[in-house]
């Protein structure tokens, strides 16, 4: 996959073709390439492009990026037949272009036709969560890239929030892939059930009262006592982004727990976290880090003794010790630029975790 910045400027509808115009270009080196394919996902299946204009003159763009090679000619225009069924349906959904160059995929770009009725969540409860639907497509990129996610895939989203991160999976999974998401915010799982649900009936929200001074004050559950509401060996797929990060460690160490119970042997789990650990404390010690995670509290570190679930950190081996006591493994760390890091993934650390095929591993 490489890095690609770009934007969706014009979704519209004309007669029985969907016309796609935007710009794109890549991060990665100095040399000029143009994107001249793309592979577009709408209502959970590829649609296949029949007329891609690419290298348009974009000088707008090449007044807002002058140092980056190509973008005075990296606008472009797809043209996409549908069927009746599909330009009903992208009436209120959401679309996904993937650029591709040179048979690599880039990152994902998100829109809505003119006039869409797909929902979107209150700026209340955006800022609650913390971002809107740009975090959930760059999440998109990461579980393709890391996590090889399918469109057939049973996804389970755990503390969902407002569904952020489903919004690019409701245009990628198809009818065969389900999405499962719970959370203990109420108006969140309320807002998600009442509008994504029925415009995808495979996508399921639901809300588990647990206790959490910050999401949940009234909650009446604990989390280091309680079972995911899912079948063994159910899901292909499990992510958990900015969850942790409002955990204590025997919430999380449960949590592990009921994952490695509820995935499939040999599938993957993508979850976000701080992990302290020497060049991380060293940022916080010379007050680079954006979070001072130095309050010690039920062997965690946040920066907010008031509220700790703010923001909570863990030790990374401790972590690391928690995740392989459940016969889970790391594939990946990709470190975060949170504490200041300059050379990062994310704003988060992410942890690409796995269960073996042979779980005595
Ligand atoms: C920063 S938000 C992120 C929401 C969502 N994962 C996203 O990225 O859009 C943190 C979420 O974690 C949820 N949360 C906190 N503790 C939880 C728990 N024990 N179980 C499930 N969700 C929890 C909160 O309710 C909140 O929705």
């Amino acid at each position: 996959m490489i890095k690609t910045i770009g934007w969706l400027e014009s979704i519209t509808i004309s007669g029985d073709t969907l016309i796609v115009g935007g710009w794109v270009a890549a991060l990665t080196d100095g040399t000029v390439k143009n994107f001249v394919n793309f592979v577009v996902y709408a209502n959970g299946k590829t649609v296949p492009v029949a007329k891609c204009t690419t290298g348009l003159p974009s000088p707008d763009v090449k007044t807002v990026y002058p140092n980056l090679a190509g973008t005075e000619h990296c606008r472009f225009i797809l043209h996409i037949p549908l069927d009746k069924e599909d330009t009903k349906r992208l009436n209120s959904s959401v679309l996904l272009v993937c650029p591709i160059l040179e048979g690599t995929r880039g990152c994902a770009l998100g829109g809505l036709t003119q006039n869409s009725a797909y929902p979107m969540p209150s700026e209340e409860d955006i800022n609650f969560i913390g971002g809107g639907i740009g975090v959930g497509l760059e999440f998109f990129d990461y579980f393709m890239k890391y996590c090889n996610l399918q469109p057939s895939d049973s996804v389970l989203d755990v503390g969902c929030g407002i569904g952020r991160m489903a919004f690019p999976l409701t245009a990628y999974l198809s009818t065969a892939g389900r999405y499962e998401g719970f959370d203990i915010y109420d108006s969140g799982i309320t807002w998600a059930k009442e509008n994504i649900t029925p415009l995808y009936p495979n996508f399921n929200f639901q809300k588990a009262n647990i206790f959490n001074k910050l999401y949940n004050p009234h909650g009446r559950v604990v989390s280091s006592e309680f079972a995911f509401p899912y079948s063994d060996a159910y899901f292909d797929f499990v992510y958990l982004t900015s969850v942790f990060t409002h955990m204590y460690p025997d919430d999380v160490r449960q949590y592990l727990k009921e994952i490695s119970r509820v995935i499939k042997r040999g599938s993957k789990c993508l979850l976000t976290c701080f992990l302290l650990n020497t060049e991380s404390i060293k940022f916080i010690q010379n007050g680079n880090s954006t979070l001072r995670l130095v309050h010690k509290i039920n062997g965690c570190f946040t920066a907010d003794k008031k509220i700790p679930e703010k923001a909570i950190g863990f030790h990374e081996n401790d972590l690391l010790k928690w995740i392989s006591e459940q016969k889970l493994i790391v594939a990946q760390t990709l470190y975060g630029s949170w504490c200041g890091r300059k050379d990062f993934t994310s704003y988060q650390d992410i942890l690409i975790i796995e269960k073996p095929d042979d779980a005595s591993k």
